[in-house]
């Protein structure tokens, strides 16, 4: 295939191989600082739309959608929470952001920004390719590499560039390109999933409510004045057929009820979906001439929506020293990427592995497990300094002072 022809050979300074929002938030950062970019992608632009992701922005991140000129639809259809709330041992524990930490986040899904990336794309005049496939990377450990594909025609395709990033997800082919002698990659596999549906029914909270009970965890988000998302703790091997919708609610309203008498405001359940996760990073992210961002460096479980954020994240560290890569600094500049990306990357993965195991019931937990459970739950809520921890990493970490 690395010697068969092409019908095409295009040249740009970066190659971007995935056009998710990593792959395209890059190529606009790139765009707008006068640098070109290609960017593929396997799956058609209606195929990402349909998926599913999560929902909350840290307020650092909607404020780069805004002021790079993205959109700011998110200020219109977005919803700022300043808060969320806990629901266990039959109570509600708000943990008020705004009056703990002086930040909030922004309801808003991945989708959107999707849709709003891609958008921006196509005004800007960027290249975005979508159902392409065979997409190799050659010659990566060059200072000319290559990344070619058949786009939905049938046509093949060369790309020359400088750099090659690797921005496709959590089934990445790039970061196998890393050689398996040189590359370390860190994991963790939960021994539960998350039940995901959409619902046609109004919210029944004002913020999210993220519930732990003994029967296990669920969280309760929103979508529109119509669309609810819930999700509720399940085994990793459930199937959704086995799932009628009466047993969903009862499921979900089972974990949130309370002394309080709250109760979910039901309706018909449009989507289901199993969504298994686990903890994931592969050092290095950077090789050669080629960088991964996103998902196909990291995955971290979805509690807490840290996913889209650190995505988001990397490409904004990367642009800035792709820039300088491209400069007198050269391909040196490069080193300073995965430093910056990593420092908060771990922080997030102790983050989303944290809140994972304080809100989900581990299934065969001895006794001891689950009352020792008990009391952290009661610290973490019962005590200021508890409250404000979780809302300062629930909020995200100011990247300026991440240097
Ligand atoms: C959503 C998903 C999450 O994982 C989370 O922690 C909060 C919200 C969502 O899909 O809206």
């Amino acid at each position: 295939m690395a010697d068969a022809v092409v019908d095409t050979v295009a040249s740009v300074p970066v190659a971007v191989i995935g056009a998710g929002p990593a792959g395209l938030m890059l190529a606009h950062r790139l765009g707008r600082a006068g640098v070109d970019t290609i960017v593929v992608d396997t799956r058609t632009r209606r195929e990402i739309e349909a998926t599913q992701r999560a929902g909350i922005l840290e307020a650092d991140a909607a404020r780069d959608l805004v002021e790079t000129g993205v959109c700011d639809r998110i200020l219109r259809e977005g919803r700022e929470h300043e808060g969320i709330e806990v629901r266990f041992g039959g109570r509600a524990h708000r943990i008020d952001f705004k009056a703990l930490v002086g930040e909030s986040v922004w309801l808003y899904p991945q989708t959107d920004v999707f849709i709003d990336l891609a958008d921006a794309r196509q005004r800007d005049g960027g290249t975005v390719h979508f159902g392409v496939s065979d997409t190799e990377a050659l010659d990566i450990t060059t200072t000319a590499p290559r990344v070619r594909y058949t786009a939905a025609d049938g046509s093949r395709h060369e790309i020359r560039a400088r750099y090659v990033v690797g921005a496709d997800g959590s089934r990445s082919m790039c970061r196998d390109l890393v050689p398996a002698d040189r590359r370390v990659r860190y994991g963790k596999e939960y021994p539960f999933a998350w039940f995901g549906i959409m619902a046609q029914a109004p919210a029944s909270a004002p913020e999210l409510v993220y519930a732990h009970s003994e029967h296990g965890f669920a969280l309760i988000s929103q979508r529109t004045e119509t669309v609810q998302r819930m999700y509720f703790q399940c085994s990793p091997d459930e199937s959704v057929d086995a799932w009628p919708q009466d047993r969903i609610w009862e499921t979900l309203q089972a974990r949130v009820a309370g002394e309080d008498g709250f109760r979910l405001k039901e309706g018909p359940v449009l989507e289901k979906t199993v969504l298994r996760f686990r903890s994931f990073v592969q050092e290095p992210m950077r090789w050669g001439s080629m960088a991964l961002a996103g998902d196909a460096a990291h995955t971290v479980p979805p509690t807490g929506a840290r996913g889209l954020n650190l995505a988001l994240h990397d490409v904004k560290v990367l642009a800035e020293v792709l820039l300088r890569a491209l400069g007198p600094a050269g391909a040196g500049a490069l080193d300073a990427y995965q430093p910056r990306a990593l420092q908060r990357l771990w922080r997030a993965q102790n983050f989303s592995s944290w809140m994972t195991r304080l809100l989900h019931t581990p299934p065969g937990g001895s006794g001891f497990d689950l009352r020792r459970q008990s009391g952290e739950l009661d610290n973490v809520l019962g005590t200021r300094a508890g409250r404000t921890y979780l809302a300062e990493q629930y909020t995200g970490w100011p990247v300026r002072s991440r240097g």
